[in-house]
């Protein structure tokens, strides 16, 4: 059956790539976690979706520019008053670095896909400062990477072979199975309305699919009924029912 994985978190309810936010998810019962991955002057890796961490903070300034104390310093909380789960508490959630998500991920039973998010900074060593710090955890089965930027995934490759890839790509690329089989992803993650427009192109290779970013409980059928491998959203509790109403209906119960 389709997995479901929060996208940056159980990011509708919670504020994006925060712990709160997979913890959240987590509880949930997702089966998956997605992250965005950026690296800081310094050379430490920290989750954030953009380049930049004004959208989402309380500071201003490029991750590249900036030293971990310095993004430690921001609130990831604090732009999130409107949201109606809000609490204060909220304030003093920071921006995370990556060994705490692969600790949430070393404890419970979750995939863990980690997005590097290379495709408008080049942030040189970033691949293998990720591999080296993934290979200190058990947890390599429960990771997948991906990314817009098909240098990254190649130099993962090639830094370790066992590694699970995938491409993210806004368009269905034609003849997918060649990208699959020749650059030897584990999937392709593609954009929820490309591939509603194209659903033909995704032949028999749905099991190596996973689309984002599904929201809509009309188009998480659509595809539950595809059959591709996992759908990504930012509302996990509402899609995990939307599941569960799928497979009963499937057995007929209800
Ligand atoms: O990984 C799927 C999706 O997260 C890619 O787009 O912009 O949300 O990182 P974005
Ligand atoms: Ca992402």
């Amino acid at each position: 059956m389709t997995k479901i994985y929060a996208h940056r978190g159980a990011k509708g309810t919670y504020p994006e790539n925060t712990m709160l936010a997979f913890e959240k998810a987590v509880e949930m019962g997702v089966d998956g976690l997605e992250v965005d991955v950026h690296m800081t002057s310094d050379g430490q890796l920290v989750v954030i979706h953009d380049e930049y961490v004004e959208r989402k903070t309380d500071g201003e300034g490029m991750i590249r520019d900036m030293t971990l104390e310095e993004v430690r310093a921001l609130s990831a909380g604090a732009r999130y008053k409107d949201f109606e789960a809000y609490e204060s508490s909220w304030e003093a959630e920071k921006v995370p670095i990556l060994q705490e998500v692969l600790e949430l991920a070393e404890y419970h039973d979750i995939e863990l896909n980690i997005e590097l998010k290379t495709n408008k900074v080049l942030y040189e060593g970033i691949e293998e400062k990720v591999d080296a710090m993934v290979s200190g955890y058990a947890i390599e089965h429960k990771i997948v990477y991906s990314s817009f930027h098909l240098p990254t995934l190649i130099r993962i490759k090639t830094i370790n072979p066992n590694a699970r890839i995938a491409w993210l790509n806004k368009k269905v690329p034609s003849i997918i199975y060649d990208y699959i089989n020749t650059l030897k992803l584990d999937a392709v993650h593609l954009s929820y309305n490309a591939v509603l427009k194209k659903t033909g192109k995704i032949g028999k290779s749905e099991d190596k699919v996973r689309v984002w970013t599904v929201n809509d409980v009309d188009d998480a059928e659509r595809f539950f009924e595809l059959g591709v491998e996992a759908i990504m959203t930012d509302f996990p509790r509402e899609m995990l029912q939307a599941r569960k109403e799928y497979k009963a209906g499937e057995a007929g119960i209800g």
